[in-house]
């Protein structure tokens, strides 16, 4: 059986090596450099070693593509493209819009399409179907159903294998034929009623711990108002063994999901007539960390950064990753310059970013942990400048948030 992925980034890479197992699997990505190198059996992505793109591309079980007609006799087609915020941080749907094209401009035979990217309650019934029917010159009968991707790049206990997914069709068929392809390489599936709630329980998922990281974002604040230790605080009241959930102070939220995931729950509160305060306020929150602890590093540092040269250390957005989409190290960044400080960056696993490389952990006046990756050693952070700023709470005899 020919299947399809659209997008071969975290989500649609990691899905497509476990799909090689059972099914011929084309990588469909229109970034050209992505996919010469995947074809070469090259791995952009942690997680995905690249033995086994070599292993699958030997087997004849997968090729990368970015020629919309190399999808054609697809019976089955998996959406995984970016789902981001526009300039105004609201849901940007440009990727699924042509995702919707290739794949309605190219089946030639119906198909079940599944769409795996994070997005509004309605998207696959109200959005990506209609737009399919309305392209395709040749009218099929498409399935369509969703399953919300959980991956956590970086992560070993969980995976695809273990990790329960959610998944739900638009029609029983279509549930039943979503059950079937991802029980190929998923042990644990939950099937729900509708579609409508798979893409509301992603949203929930992140949104819950967009909450969360601001409420205790909030508490490091209060804390170090009152003189209180907010870690040790957590560590107490972690002691309950009910009712209470540990989340951790830190610079703000990054990655793909966390900021963003949220901001499309309360688009779409907005326009059934519902104001998402919670989530609005948790955004406010989470994004203003970095000019907090700018605030913080300023005061501690004679109440003046002017000409300071201050090191942030760790641009991912977490450990242990390269990714840097949405990492409050930007805003941090921007935050200390707007206080006159000299700002350069370390962060050995992301190696260069924004044009720049990563600059010595050594010789500043200043260093901030925003992230605090494996290989880089807590004794060398600390000999990297006199005053040491930790959000992480993972850098012993660095001054804590
Ligand atoms: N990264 C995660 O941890 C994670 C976890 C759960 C859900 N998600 C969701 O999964 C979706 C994909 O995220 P990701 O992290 O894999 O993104 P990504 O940026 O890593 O990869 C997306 C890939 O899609 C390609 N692409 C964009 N538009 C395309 C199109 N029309 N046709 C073909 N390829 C196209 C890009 O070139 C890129 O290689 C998003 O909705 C995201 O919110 C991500």
């Amino acid at each position: 059986m020919k299947v399809t992925i659209i997008g071969q980034g975290y989500v649609g890479l990691t899905i497509s090596v476990f799909a090689a197992e059972h099914y011929h699997v084309i990588g469909f990505d229109l970034n050209s450099s992505v996919v010469a190198n995947l074809n070469k059996g090259i791995s952009h992505i942690e997680g995905v070693v690249s033995s086994d793109i070599k292993y699958a591309i030997q087997a004849d079980k997968y090729k990368a593509t970015n020629v919309g007609a190399d999808i054609t006799g697809s019976e089955i087609v998996v959406i995984a493209v970016p789902t981001p915020l526009d300039a105004n941080r609201k849901p940007d749907l440009t990727y699924i819009d042509s995702a919707r094209k290739v794949i309605a401009e190219n089946l030639t035979g119906p198909a079940l399409i599944i769409n795996e990217s994070t997005s509004f309650p309605g998207t696959i019934r109200n959005y990506i179907k209609p737009a399919i029917e309305k392209y395709s010159k040749v009218k099929f009968e498409h399935l369509y159903a969703i399953s919300p991707e959980r991956v956590d790049p970086g992560r070993e206990d969980f995976n695809q294998k273990n990790t329960p997914r959610l998944y739900a069709g638009l029609t029983p068929e279509a549930t039943a034929r979503t059950r079937d392809f991802y029980s190929t390489f998923c042990d644990n599936l939950v099937e729900v009623t509708s579609p409508e709630v798979a893409e509301a329980a992603k949203l929930f998922e992140n949104t819950f711990r967009q909450v969360n990281i601001a409420l205790v974002n909030e508490l490091a604040q209060i804390s170090h108002a009152l003189g209180i230790d907010v870690r040790e605080t957590l560590d107490a009241a972690g002691t309950k063994p009910y009712g209470f959930m540990k989340f951790s102070p830190s610079a703000g939220v990054g990655g793909h999901c966390i900021p963003v995931d949220p901001s499309y729950l309360a688009d779409v509160a907005e326009k059934a007539g519902i104001e998402a305060t919670f989530i609005k306020r948790a955004n406010e929150v989470n994004l203003a960390m970095p000019t907090y602890i700018a605030g913080r590093v300023e005061k501690d540092n004679g109440g003046s950064l002017k000409g300071k040269k201050v090191l942030v250390v760790g641009v991912a957005y977490k450990p242990n990753v390269a990714d840097t989409r949405e990492t409050p190290a930007e805003l941090l960044i921007d935050a200390l310059r707007d206080l006159g400080a000299i700002v350069t960056w370390n962060d050995p696993v992301v190696g260069s970013w924004h044009g720049a490389e990563s600059f010595a952990l050594a010789g500043a006046d200043i260093a901030v942990v925003v992230t605090k990756h494996d290989v880089v050693k807590s004794e060398d952070i600390l000999k990297s400048a006199p005053y040491v700023f930790d959000t992480t709470g993972k850098v012993k005899g660095a001054v804590q948030l």
